[in-house]
């Protein structure tokens, strides 16, 4: 399968950006590790830390790509716009969380994602975007 993540702000700091949170590795390695584990899917990366342009790279791909798993970070619990994003395109969606929103401050429980994307895979640290693969090869 063809496959694009997606990470939003601050999520380029992975490994440096409160280990306690979001552990000690950093993307780069752990993207590393699963191209190596999914050698029959095309695996490819985007990060950024604006809105504008995780819209504009979810127009790019998401009419042709098989799936998009996306980590917002806070954009998640703030943008509308990525929202009506994911819903305009038609490759399907999965919205990924390092961490257990539930179990964290208030504001973090609420996500605009949810809705409009396939699924929701939250908690399991890194491992979060392994299992949303799994489960976009599962639902093909
Ligand atoms: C996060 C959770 C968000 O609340 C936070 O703003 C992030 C990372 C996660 O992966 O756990 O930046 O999406």
């Amino acid at each position: 399968m063809n496959l694009l993540i997606i990470n939003g702000p601050n999520l380029n700091l992975l490994g440096k950006r409160e280990p306690s949170v979001y552990g000690s590795e950093s993307f780069d390695d752990y993207l590393n590790k699963l191209v190596g584990e999914y050698t029959d899917d095309a695996i490819s990366y985007y990060q950024s830390n604006n809105e504008g342009d995780i819209i504009d790279k979810l127009h790019e791909v998401g009419f042709d790509i098989d799936g998009i798993i996306i980590n917002a970070g806070a954009y998640t619990h703030t943008s509308l716009a990525i929202a009506d994003a994911i819903s305009a395109i038609k490759s399907p969606v999965i919205e990924v969380h390092i961490s257990n929103v539930h179990k964290r401050e208030a504001f973090r429980h609420n996500s605009y994602l949810s809705a409009v994307c396939q699924g929701v895979i939250a908690g399991f640290g890194l491992d979060s975007y392994r299992l949303a693969i799994e489960a976009l090869k599962r639902s093909k």
